[in-house]
């Protein structure tokens, strides 16, 4: 029996990942194993609580603002002897962190045929997203199939010379998870039910990208004290990334505002509950910016550039970066402007019909039986 090992180590790898693990772990025709790098610990454990997941081995990497370098360096070697152990056939990665990366390359020198989920964006500026073009651009030059959310992140492959055959188009993973997510929240634990006022509107805000941190940041946090001051009758709640670069400049500008809420970072199915319940979302998310469309959610992008241009295309995101004046004006139209709130919250699934996994799990199942396409296809 072919054995598989999926390794991932953020939150949003986790969320993106949990689908898949159910979905591998529930076909007889594989024997799966869950690695976690543990490159975030508590928003990671987070998540595999809500999803029941126990992972087969844990790095326990993450420290206290933690640098790239030794980051990287950790996962590689301590990825070594659970390669040689277990000798997976197919190693899964996911995205664009530092686990991908540094996973997809340990995987490669295993000798594992490695898979790319979330496969094919691109930027095309290797420093933004820092250092996440660069991380996926590497993984794609290591993996040998590549699962492409969309018809556009497929095309992007191709014109990289990526074998049309070593490409499938499964919708994004995230979809899947939002699904299953959407009716199992308990807003009890969450604490949410103290803060949320009935009949106020609701922003729901989130960031945390490395190239945001510094002045950026200040800026993002400034336009959002203009915005809580110019809209008492509005709620902004804002669960902070964990990474010291955020905390740091959110709780000194933002603390003590009446109508802002700086709360810890929430399970996936409070979050997601709350964006349901949000009017508007300001984030720099890439998960976020996924999952909004699906939901019907207007979203202000806090970046200048986005490998995710399909829901800019279809009108519910706007990429506002983070100048101060063009975040204030364009959540104040949002606000007050009712015909446009209405254009942009039309439901729209750019991302996927919840079935993404299905067709990773299908698609492998295939490969096992079909002799001719590993070695042909990987050019072993
Ligand atoms: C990482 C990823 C980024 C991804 C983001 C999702 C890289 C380089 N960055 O960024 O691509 O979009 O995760 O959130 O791979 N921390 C905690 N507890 C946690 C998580 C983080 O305390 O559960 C703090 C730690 O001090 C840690 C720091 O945040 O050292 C930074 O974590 P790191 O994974 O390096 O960067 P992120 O900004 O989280
Ligand atoms: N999310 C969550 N709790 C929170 C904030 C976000 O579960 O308090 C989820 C969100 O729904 C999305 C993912 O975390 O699926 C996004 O993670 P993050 O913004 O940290 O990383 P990115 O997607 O930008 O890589």
């Amino acid at each position: 029996m072919k054995k598989n090992l999926i390794i991932f180590g953020t939150r949003p790898e986790a969320i993106k990942m949990a689908p898949l693990v159910e979905a591998f772990q529930n076909s007889a025709d594989f024997v799966t194993k869950v690695c976690v790098t543990a490159q975030h610990r508590e928003m990671l454990d987070q998540v595999l609580d809500f999803f029941d997941i126990h992972p087969d081995y844990d790095l326990d990497l993450m420290k206290p603002n933690q640098n790239l370098y030794s980051l990287t360096a950790d996962i590689i070697t301590k990825l070594k002897d659970i390669l040689e152990e277990f000798k997976p056939d197919y190693v899964f990665v996911h995205g664009d962190t530092t686990t991908t990366m540094a996973s997809s390359i340990a995987a490669f020198y295993s000798g594992a045929q490695v898979c790319h989920i979330e496969a094919g964006l691109r930027t095309f500026n290797k420093r933004a997203p820092f250092p996440e073009e660069m991380n996926r651009q590497v993984a794609t030059s290591v993996c040998d199939y590549h699962f492409a959310p969309t018809q556009k992140a497929k095309e992007n492959l191709i014109n990289e010379n990526i074998d049309e055959r070593n490409i499938v188009v499964t919708g994004n993973t995230v979809i899947d998870a939002l699904f299953y997510s959407s009716e199992r929240v308990n807003l009890e634990i969450e604490g949410l039910q103290e803060i949320i006022e009935e009949g106020k509107k609701l922003i729901l805000m989130t960031g945390h990208r490395r190239e945001n941190h510094g002045e950026r940041f200040v800026r993002i946090c400034e336009a959002l004290k203009e915005i809580a001051e110019n809209n008492p009758e509005v709620q902004i709640i804002y669960p902070v990334h964990l990474n010291p670069n955020v905390q740091t400049p959110v709780y000194e500008i933002l603390s003590g505002i009446k109508n802002v809420y700086l709360i810890d970072p929430l399970a996936y199915p409070a979050f997601v509950w709350l964006m349901n319940r949000a009017h508007l979302i300001i984030t720099d998310s890439d998960g976020v910016q996924e999952e909004a469309p699906s939901l019907g959610k207007p979203v202000l992008v806090l970046r200048d550039i986005t490998e995710r241009p399909e829901a800019v295309e279809v009108g519910t995101v706007i990429l506002v970066g983070t100048d101060k004046k063009r975040i204030v004006a364009e959540a104040q139209s949002l606000l007050t402007d009712s015909e446009r709130y209405n254009e942009m919250s039309a439901l729209h699934n750019p991302y996927g019909d919840g079935r993404a996994c299905d067709r990773v799990v299908n698609f492998i199942r295939e490969l096992t039986l079909n002799k001719d396409i590993s070695p042909i296809a990987t050019g072993a």
